[in-house]
């Protein structure tokens, strides 16, 4: 589907009619205006269809479906998702969340021979608590000094000899500002560092290559952008890495023949499957597809250039109210996580909701994520109803607008 234009539209912005149609594959945007996609990508008919196909498996068969149908299934995701990231299906393992994702990568080496670790303070937290709870490695933080981004300088800077891992993301969650990871694997390279990148907000909504971007690990899952549900993660590991990384958290399906059962010998498996923690979540496998055959259908670069027209009329429409934005000033780095800063986030979230509106807050802020099966009319919806509520006098949020947590 492309990004075309029509003229007779009336709203600010033209409305492209195309996008229209696949809004008929997601219930929740008869029902809702729904705007919180870096939350929960919206459920599709076509997950709901390959979902009931296990469901009925699962009657029918039991687990002799197992071996006829859902370790291919498995694989399937697995090669889609690898060739959706531009890596091969060997580089890729699936794991139960992000979080797991980065454990096993952490457990992969030996942090006293490079103690450091560099993120940032917009990353989100579960990315540096990998190495906050390991007392020999020094976690530096770096902070933002725009609340918007941090500048790959400041990364080039801290990023030394003793760096183990450059770990940042590829969209800041906080900010929805992206980052040039190309650039950031280089700076850590140029030290021997590993460069990890945290892309959970950037797969589905940008355009994603690893190979190309040369980065030594990338995390991404389903569960936002990929209108796949939660309960699975995807990590790309550089081919090269595979084979040397050897994780001291396993499972039996890190093994090169795990139906062997041989409890007596432990062997690797040659590819990305010996960071794999277990079986894997079969009802979100097949939620998985279904979002991620929808994604590469719509295309990326049409899902990307979509977000980006819908993300300027939500910002030309917030600004015109007067609401404050925290986004980035060079629309190229924005992404469709907008942060619109606001006396009473949770206030007003709640009232959005009784509206039939969902978004969600982060402190300060109030969180609008659009996708491409949105309208600018939605937007133009919730931009009304924010800009006309007042906090209750006296109650949470009714003074003026507090600091930005971020730029503190
Ligand atoms: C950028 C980012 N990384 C990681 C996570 C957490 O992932 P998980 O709960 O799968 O560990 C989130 C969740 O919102 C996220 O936005």
């Amino acid at each position: 589907m492309r990004a075309g234009r029509d003229r007779s539209a009336t709203t600010r912005r033209p409305i492209d009619t195309s996008f229209q149609q696949i809004r008929a594959e997601f219930p929740i945007l008869g029902r809702k205006i729904y705007l919180n996609s870096c939350s929960l990508g919206a459920l599709s008919r076509r997950s709901e269809r390959h979902l009931e196909e296990f469901l009925a498996r699962w009657h029918d068969e039991g687990a002799a479906a197992w071996y006829e149908h859902w370790l291919g299934r498995t694989n399937l995701l697995r090669r889609r998702v690898a060739t959706f990231l531009g890596a091969e299906p060997s580089d890729v393992a699936l794991l139960p969340s992000a979080s797991a994702a980065l454990s096993v990568i952490a457990e992969s080496v030996d942090h006293s021979r490079r103690p450091r670790v560099v993120c940032s303070a917009l990353d989100f937290p579960t990315l540096a608590y990998q190495w906050t709870v390991k007392p020999r490695v020094e976690l530096v933080i770096l902070r933002s000094h725009d609340g918007i981004s941090v500048d790959p300088e400041q990364f080039a800077a801290a990023v030394d000899e003793d760096t183990m891992f450059l770990a940042t993301s590829h969209v800041y969650f906080t900010t929805g500002c992206v980052q040039d990871i190309r650039a950031l694997a280089e700076i850590a390279h140029e030290v021997g560092a590993y460069c990890l990148i945290d892309g959970y907000q950037a797969a589905g909504q940008i355009p994603v290559n690893v190979r190309e971007a040369g980065v030594d690990f990338y995390i991404a899952g389903p569960l936002k952008w990929l209108c796949g549900g939660p309960g699975l993660a995807y990590l790309y590991v550089r081919d090269e890495l595979v084979r040397r990384l050897r994780p001291r958290i396993t499972s039996w399906f890190a093994t090169r023949n795990q139906f062997d059962f041989d409890i007596h010998h432990f062997q690797y498996h040659d590819d990305a499957r010996r960071f794999e923690l277990g079986t894997p979540p079969l009802p979100t496998i097949h939620l998985a597809l279904g979002g991620q055959e929808i994604i590469e259908e719509v295309g990326i670069e049409a899902i990307t250039a979509r977000n980006r027209e819908l993300v300027q009329h939500l910002v030309d429409g917030a600004a015109a109210t007067g609401l404050a934005l925290r986004v980035s000033a060079d629309p190229e780095r924005r992404s469709a996580i907008v942060m619109i800063r606001h006396p009473d986030p949770a206030g007003a979230v709640a009232h959005l909701a009784n509206q039939g509106i969902i978004v969600d807050h982060r402190p300060g802020h109030v969180r609008v994520s659009p996708h491409f099966y949105n309208t600018p009319d939605e937007l133009d919806r919730c931009v009304e109803v924010l800009a006309a509520y007042r906090p209750p006098r006296g109650g949470a949020g009714a003074a003026a607008l507090p600091p930005d947590p971020l730029t503190l």
